[in-house]
């Protein structure tokens, strides 16, 4: 297998520690392994498979040397400005901020959804906003078989999605500290805000959700609606789903559908007290659902649960597995 050069930017962050984890977890085969991140934190060293690397400030010069994957998580204006960069020196970028998820020339990818459309990139190919990929992980299988036809998302999303300053913010809220990341205190409270208010009313987080669904589904004109919320949970977005349907659906198979696929986990047994939990998701990369029940206020609907570690599959994993495809192809 060919041995790949990769640099990690934003390598300091939640996401991009995450990234280094997920990457030695699955011993992708890497030969010069580069960390960077701001001015900040260059000089400062990360451990990668037992060793230690000095964090690089990121610069127009970064790409001068050969790299050929970089999993950016450093903001959007820092992809806006280096993802070109590096995509002219041959060097392909997944980046995992909003910058490009929305440029026609750019693929917007979950490997179990829409693999195929990392083979039209043109050095960029954009990771999912968090709280979409787990979503459309579980709504792809129910797609195929049933044609969505109107989604409605609730999500109830942890501050570590908000990066290092909105884990702090919880943390120090929980000692009675004021927020420096929110807007309002995190500890005890929900804030429905996420992302900046645009002029529909709706936060971007929202239209994130929903302009992501149909470019990842490929249903440019699907009826999608979110309401996005953060609350006091570290980490885990937890995600209520409402969804309808073009074709009859009958429950039971909609379970064995999500319980047949690779990567979901069918936690089902209200009886019992079992559903998916923000806690055991954690740590994990599967996406958990659950609650599944049919929505009796229209004909063909259903409801669930849907749970996954926001920062492995909703960033990290999903990223690193795009980076697997994109070695898998190399060879
Ligand atoms: P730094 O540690 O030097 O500030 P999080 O969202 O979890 O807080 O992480 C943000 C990541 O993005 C950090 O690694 C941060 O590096 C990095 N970052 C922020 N701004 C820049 C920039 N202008 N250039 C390079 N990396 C940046």
């Amino acid at each position: 297998m060919k041995k790949v050069n990769l640099a990690v930017v934003g390598a300091t962050g939640m996401v991009g520690r995450t990234f280094l984890k997920v990457l030695e977890e699955k011993n992708l085969p890497i030969d010069n392994f580069y960390v960077m991140a701001s001015a900040r934190s260059a000089g400062s060293k990360l451990t990668f498979k037992g060793k230690e690397y000095v964090v690089e400030e990121l610069t127009e010069h970064s790409f001068d040397k050969p790299i050929d994957i970089a999993l950016f998580s450093a903001g959007g204006s820092t992809s806006a400005k280096f993802a070109p960069i590096a995509a002219k020196h041959n060097c392909i970028v997944i980046d995992n901020s909003a910058q490009w998820r929305q440029a026609p020339e750019v693929p917007l990818v979950v490997p179990e959804v829409n693999p195929e459309d990392v083979k039209w990139n043109k050095g960029i190919i954009a990771n999912p906003n968090c709280s979409t990929i787990q979503a459309v992980v579980a709504l792809k299988p129910l797609d195929d078989k049933y044609t969505i036809k109107r989604v409605v998302y609730s999500t109830y999303q942890a501050v570590s999605g908000a990066g290092v300053a909105g884990w702090k913010d919880l943390e120090n809220g929980l000692k009675g500290e004021e927020p420096k990341k929110f807007p309002h205190p995190i500890a005890n409270n929900c804030l429905p805000h996420i992302d900046v208010f645009l002029d529909n009313g709706y936060t971007k987080e929202e239209m994130k959700m929903i302009w992501e669904t149909r470019k990842i589904l490929h249903h440019p004109e699907l009826k999608v609606t979110a309401t996005t919320v953060r609350v006091p949970v570290f980490n885990s977005h937890s995600e209520s789903i409402n969804v309808e349907f073009e074709k009859p659906v009958d429950i039971n198979e909609v379970k064995k559908l999500l319980s047949d696929s690779p990567d979901i986990i069918l936690k089902d047994d209200p009886a019992n007290d079992v559903y998916p939990l923000a806690i055991e998701a954690t740590g994990t990369d599967e996406v958990y659902v659950g609650r599944i029940r049919r929505d009796e206020s229209v004909e063909n609907g259903v409801n669930f649960w849907c749970v996954a570690d926001n920062i492995r599959k909703g960033a990290a994993t999903n990223a690193v597995q795009i980076a697997q495809i994109l070695i898998n192809n190399m060879n």
